[in-house]
C-alpha cells in the first residue's frame, strides 16, 4: 500500500471516530457514548481497566465490538520490524550509558545501513549515537546541540576516544543551522522533540540531504496548539490536532513501577476531587489544572492538598468543609476519566501513525524514497519509529 493511500485510509478512520479519543478524559463528569459501551465500562474493574490498558491487543479485542472501525485501523498501524544484529561496543565506548537508552542506541545504529556519508547529528545530546557511528566507520560527525555543557561533555570523550567529531552549540529554533547541512551528508536526528526535528527535516530537505533518518518524539512540543501538518495530504484533512491529541500519541510508555502508580491514582483522585471543591466554590463547572508539585504532599492529608491547591488558585476555602465528601468525588471523576482514556488509548499508535505518515509523505514529495520501520522493541522506549529517506536518483542528478 502507498504512503498516500495508507494515510487518507487512516485519516478517514480517525475521522470517524474521532468521539472516541478527541476528548479531555479530566472535563467528563459521565462517560459521553451510547449504553452498551458505557455499561461495559462502568461494570469493568480498576484491575480490569489496568490490565487492557498494559495491554493493547487485548483491549483492542475487547472494544471491537462497540468500534467496528478498529478492525480497519489494525492493518494500517503495521510498520515493519525486524530484530537487527547489535553491533559489538567495546566497554569504553558504551561507559556511561544507561542500560535501555544502550540497547536503543545500538537497535538504532543497526537500522542505519549506511556509513559512507559524513553525518549531521541534530539536537545530539552529549553525541552517544554520534559516537557509535563514527565508531562503526562514518567518516565525520558534525553534533548540533543546544546545551553546551553536553556539548563540552561530548567533545571531551570523542578527543579521549580518539573518533571524528565536532560539536557546534546552538539553538536550533532561533539560529541560522542551514550552513550546517550539505548535499553529501547523512543527517540524523534520534529523538528531537516536535518543532526540534521538523526544522530538522526542512533544512535537511532544502540541502537536499543524500540521507535523512529520524526518529520523531513529543509532536506537541515548541509547536502552535492546532498541529500545521507537513504534507499536502495533511493540509487536506479535516482533522485538527490539538497539543491535547499529540499528547495522546505519547501515552504509550513504559508501565511505571507499582510505588509510582500507586502516587500517580492518588494524585489524579485528589486533583479531581480538589476540582469538584473549586467547582462548588468557584460556580465554573469546566476542569482547572492545578500546578505541578512536589509528590511528597501526596502522603500528607487531602484537606491539606486542597489548602495548597486553593491557594495556587487564589481561592479561599469554607471555615466547614466536608473532604470525605470531595475525595469520593475525586473517585467517582477517577473512575470515569480512567475509562475514558482506555478508549482514548486504542487510538494512541494510529494518532502516532498519522502524523509519521504525514512526515514520511513530505519527504516524499520533496524528491525522497522513504521507508518505515520500528527499530527497537517498545519495551526499550515506545518511540520506536524510524523515518529513512534517501534522495532519489533523478533528484540527485538534478541538484548537482
Ligand atoms: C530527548 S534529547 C535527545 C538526545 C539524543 N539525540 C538522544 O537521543 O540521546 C533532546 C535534546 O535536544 C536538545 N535541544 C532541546 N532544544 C534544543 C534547541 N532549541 N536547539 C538544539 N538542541 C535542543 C536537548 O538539550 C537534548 O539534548
Amino acid at each position: 500500500m502507498s504512503l498516500l493511500h495508507r494515510f487518507n485510509h487512516l485519516d478517514t478512520l480517525l475521522n470517524q471516530t474521532s468521539r472516541y479519543w478527541q476528548l479531555v478524559a479530566f472535563e467528563a463528569h459521565a462517560l459521553p457514548w451510547d449504553g452498551a459501551l458505557n455499561e461495559w465500562l462502568m461494570a469493568l474493574s480498576d484491575e480490569q481497566v489496568t490490565y487492557l490498558d498494559n495491554h493493547p491487543q487485548q483491549l483492542h479485542q475487547a472494544l471491537l465490538p462497540f468500534i467496528p472501525q478498529l478492525t480497519e485501523l489494525e492493518p494500517l498501524l503495521q510498520l515493519v520490524h525486524e530484530q537487527r544484529e547489535r553491533h559489538p561496543l567495546p566497554f569504553w565506548l558504551s561507559n556511561g550509558i544507561k542500560g535501555r537508552k544502550l540497547l536503543q542506541l545500538q537497535d538504532f545504529v543497526s537500522h542505519i545501513d549506511e556509513r559512507q556519508y559524513p553525518v549531521l547529528e541534530w539536537c545530539a545530546g552529549k553525541g552517544h549515537l554520534g559516537r557509535m557511528l563514527a565508531y562503526d566507520g562514518a567518516p565525520h560527525v558534525h553534533s548540533i546541540e543546544l546545551q553546551a555543557s553536553l556539548c563540552e561533555q561530548g567533545q571531551r570523550s570523542a578527543q579521549q576516544q580518539n573518533l571524528p567529531m565536532t560539536f557546534s552549540c546552538a539553538d536550533v529554533l532561533h539560529d541560522d543551522t542551514f550552513g550546517y547541512f550539505k548535499q553529501q551528508q547523512h543527517a540524523v536526528a534520534l529523538h528531537a522533540c516536535g518543532r526540534l526535528h521538523q526544522v530538522f527535516m526542512d533544512q535537511a530537505v532544502k540541502a537536499r540531504c543524500e540521507k535523512i533518518s529520524l526518529s520523531p518524539c513529543c509532536y506537541h512540543l515548541f509547536t502552535e496548539n492546532v498541529y500545521q501538518a507537513m504534507s499536502d495530504a495533511g493540509q487536506q484533512s479535516d482533522l485538527r490536532l490539538t497539543h491535547s491529541d499529540m499528547k495522546l500519541a505519547l501515552q504509550e510508555t513504559v508501565t511505571a513501577p507499582e510505588r509510582i502508580a500507586k502516587v500517580r491514582k492518588k494524585e489524579v483522585t485528589w486533583r479531581l476531587g480538589f476540582d469538584a471543591l473549586r467547582c462548588d466554590i468557584t460556580g465554573v463547572s469546566h476542569y482547572v489544572s492545578v500546578p505541578s508539585v512536589n509528590k511528597a504532599i501526596f502522603s500528607g492529608e487531602f484537606s491539606e492538598f486542597c489548602e495548597w491547591a486553593a491557594q495556587q488558585k487564589g481561592i479561599t476555602l469554607p471555615q466547614q468543609c466536608d473532604y470525605a465528601a470531595y475525595l469520593i468525588q475525586g473517585q467517582q471523576r477517577k473512575k470515569v476519566t480512567d475509562r475514558i482514556e482506555l478508549v482514548r488509548h486504542a487510538f494512541r499508535r494510529a494518532i502516532e501513525i498519522w502524523l509519521v505518515l504525514d512526515r514520511a509523505l513530505y519527504l516524499h514529495a520533496s524528491g525522497y524514497d522513504v521507508s518505515l520501520y520500528e527499530f527497537c522493541d517498545k519495551q526499550l522506549t515506545p518511540r520506536n519509529i524510524l523515518i529513512q529517506a534517501t534522495a532519489q536518483i533523478e533528484e540527485r542528478t538534478c541538484a548537482r
